[in-house]
């Protein structure tokens, strides 16, 4: 291939990179904020997760945008590997002598290792949640338990508001289909649409007793690796993308850098956060 055309083609490449490696920046703090209920504390906080996670794969338009964000993942990480495999193999003899610590942060030499490391955090995180929520038939609905009269009872949530007593299915007077919907069993029709409880999941995986604890670790090393990408990530991508001005390049630069600390930092604090202090 002409040097021209590889040139070319590695430009086209970079720009791709930037534009979808943006988008999953927009993703992460979307997703950061929706899962920043978990810190909430408030008694109401399994509710109101289980009510964001029903809009988030219910909704029309996130559903676009969830589909945007699984592409925008799979074409990061293939475009990233074939720009690293064409960069070593157009890389003049005798480059590796070179002293490339010199002029190279140390992120910014190991793009490809922290996006590997992140693709593997992906995938086995999407397997423990997103996995569960959207096919796993013995994923749990939402429950309350309500002392009445000094008895304890157990009632479903329903996403109109009302309380359905646990009881009642347990009788079979009231079937539950689909998942997550409640039918009078007699008359076959439906009455009522319970939450999945993916706050009870996400609590129970990081609170799990056998490996919760390396879970929270693993979950919080990820993030610094995930910092470290988007150290060098979030500038290189203006770049890129051919914003390069005396008068924006600083501030993205730094907005970059902030960015690449809060965000992982803030992710790191949820699965920490719900194994040594949430009381359940
Ligand atoms: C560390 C704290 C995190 C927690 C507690 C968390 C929790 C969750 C949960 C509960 C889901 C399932 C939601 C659903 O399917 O509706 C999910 C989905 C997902 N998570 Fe995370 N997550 C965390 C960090 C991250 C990070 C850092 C990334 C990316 C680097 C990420 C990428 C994803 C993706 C791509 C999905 C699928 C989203 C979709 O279907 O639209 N997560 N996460």
């Amino acid at each position: 291939m002409a040097k021209s055309a590889l040139l070319k083609s590695s430009l086209g490449k970079k720009y791709w990179m930037a534009l979808t490696g943006l988008f999953l920046c927009l993703f992460l703090v979307g997703h950061l904020l929706g899962n920043l209920q978990l810190l909430s504390g408030s008694k109401d906080a399994a509710l109101h997760f289980n009510q964001y996670a029903l809009f988030m794969t219910s909704n029309p338009a996130v559903k676009i945008l969830s589909y945007l964000t699984y592409f925008s993942i799979l074409f990061h990480a293939v475009d990233g590997i074939v720009l690293t495999v064409q960069n070593r193999k157009a890389r003049p003899k005798g480059y590796v002598k070179n002293n490339p610590s010199a002029n190279t942060i140390w992120a910014s030499r190991n793009m490809a290792v922290l996006g590997t490391l992140i693709l593997v955090f992906i995938v086995t995180h999407m397997v423990n949640f997103w996995a569960k929520m959207h096919f796993d038939e013995k994923m749990p609905l939402q429950t309350v338990t309500i002392n009445a009269g000094g008895t304890d009872m157990e009632f479903y949530l329903t996403t109109n508001g009302d309380y359905l007593p646990k009881s009642r299915v347990d009788q079979n007077v009231i079937e539950i289909k689909n998942r997550t919907e409640f039918y009078d069993a007699a008359a076959g029709v439906k009455i009522n649409e319970g939450y999945k409880d993916l706050y009870k999941i996400t609590v129970a995986f990081f609170k799990n007793p056998d490996y919760g604890l390396i879970a929270s670790i693993l979950y919080a090393l990820a993030m610094v690796v995930l910092g470290f990408h988007l150290y060098h990530g979030f500038g290189s991508a203006f770049q890129s993308m051919g914003v390069n001005s005396p008068k924006h390049s600083p501030f993205i630069r730094n907005f970059g850098k902030a960015f690449s600390i809060v965000v992982p930092l803030l992710f790191a604090i949820i699965p920490l956060y719900i194994h040594f202090i949430l009381k359940v």
